[in-house]
C-alpha cells in the first residue's frame, strides 16, 4: 500500500480552474505541502481544461527529486469538448484500453514522471467493457506506469463488475456533512466489505461553508461551532474530523489553494469525535432524528 497522506491536496482548483498559479506559485506550495507532510496531490487529465497536470509537471520539473516525496494521482476518461482537444465533438467518456493507455501516457509526460501512483477511473462509463478496463490497466502496472489503480464516483454495483476482472485500490467519491449519500448507499459498505479504500471529494463542501446563504449552513454550523469549541479546534477541522470518524478510513482531498487551510485539515487527524457527537453533526446535516 502507499503511504498517502490526509488530507490528499486536490489541484483542480490550483490552474486555470481557480488561482491561476505561476510556475514559482505551484513550486511555492509543493514545496509548502511536502514540508507540512502533505504528500499526495490530486489532479486529473480535465483539470484546468486539461492544462493543470503540465502546469504542475512545469514546477516540478524545476526540482526533480521533489517527485521521490511524493504520490501523484491523475484521472482520466471523461472527455472533455475544449479547444484543448478539438478532435472531441460532444462530451462523453471513454474507457477504451487505448483511451486510458494514452491518457496516462499524456499525463506521466505533462508531470515528467515515469509513473503515477494512482490511476483512477474518472466517471462510471455507461460503455464500459470490465475486460477491457482490466488489460489497460494490467499493462500500465507491467510497464511500472502506474502503482496502484482507483475508481471514481463508482457504486457499489459498478464496482463489484469490474472488481471481477482486477483489483480495486480505492474509489474516490464526493462526501461531506451536506453530501451524505455514500454512507447510505451501500458505496462505504462495499469499500468496508473488499478494503477499497474511500476518498472524499469535496469534503468541505466545495466553499460551503463561506457560504451563509446556503439552506442547511446555519444548522450545520452552529452545530459544527460547538463542537469546535469542546473539541478546542476551528470548524473545518470538525467536519473533516467527521469525515476521518467512519471506519472505513476515509483520505479527504481537500481542494483548497492554500496552505494553511491543508493544514486545518491535517490537524482533524488529531481530533477524534465521539459517537454522540458524530450523530450531532448528521443530524444537523438530515435535519431529522434518527429512526
Ligand atoms: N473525482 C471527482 O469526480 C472529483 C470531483 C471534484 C473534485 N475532485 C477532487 O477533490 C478536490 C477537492 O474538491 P473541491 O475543491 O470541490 O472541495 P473542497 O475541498 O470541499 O472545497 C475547496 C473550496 O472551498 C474553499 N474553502 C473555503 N474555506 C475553506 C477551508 N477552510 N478549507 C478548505 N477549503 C476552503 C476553497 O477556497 P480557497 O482556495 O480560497 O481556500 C475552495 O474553493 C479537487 O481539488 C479534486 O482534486 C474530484
Amino acid at each position: 500500500m502507499l503511504n498517502l497522506s490526509s488530507p490528499i491536496a486536490g489541484c483542480m482548483r490550483w490552474g486555470k480552474w481557480g488561482a491561476n498559479y505561476s510556475t514559482a506559485e505551484y513550486r511555492k506550495m509543493i514545496d509548502a505541502c511536502l514540508q507540512h507532510g502533505i504528500t499526495s496531490f490530486d489532479h486529473a487529465d480535465i483539470y484546468g481544461d486539461y492544462t493543470t497536470e503540465e502546469e504542475f509537471g512545469n514546477a516540478l520539473k524545476q526540482a526533480p527529486a521533489l517527485r521521490l516525496q511524493m504520490q501523484l494521482i491523475s484521472k482520466c476518461g471523461i472527455q472533455m469538448l475544449n479547444e484543448n482537444r478539438p478532435h472531441h465533438q460532444i462530451k462523453s467518456y471513454n474507457t477504451s484500453a487505448k483511451h486510458i493507455i494514452q491518457s496516462t501516457e499524456r499525463s506521466l509526460k505533462n508531470f515528467g514522471t515515469d509513473y503515477l501512483d494512482i490511476l483512477f477511473i474518472h466517471r462510471p462509463d455507461p460503455l464500459l467493457n470490465p475486460t477491457e478496463v482490466a488489460e489497460a490497466i494490467t499493462i500500465l502496472k507491467e510497464q511500472g506506469k502506474i502503482k496502484q489503480f482507483g475508481v471514481s464516483n463508482f457504486l457499489p454495483h459498478q464496482t463489484e463488475a469490474l472488481r471481477k476482472y482486477i483489483s480495486i485500490d480505492y474509489n474516490q467519491v464526493e462526501i461531506s456533512i451536506i453530501h451524505l449519500t455514500s454512507f447510505i448507499d451501500g458505496t462505504l459498505d462495499n469499500c468496508l466489505q473488499h478494503k477499497i479504500i474511500p476518498m472524499a471529494w469535496s469534503p468541505l463542501g466545495g466553499g460551503m461553508f463561506t457560504d451563509e446563504s446556503h439552506p442547511r449552513f446555519r444548522s450545520i454550523t452552529a452545530t459544527a461551532f460547538e463542537l469546535a469549541e469542546k473539541y478546542h479546534t476551528g470548524v473545518n477541522q470538525i467536519l473533516v474530523a467527521w469525515l476521518l470518524t467512519h471506519p472505513s478510513g476515509i483520505i479527504p482531498v481537500v481542494g483548497t489553494t492554500k496552505v494553511d487551510r491543508l493544514l486545518q485539515a491535517k490537524e482533524a487527524n488529531n481530533i477524534h469525535l465521539s459517537r454522540e457527537d458524530w450523530f450531532k453533526l448528521w443530524i444537523a446535516s438530515t435535519g431529522e432524528d434518527v429512526a
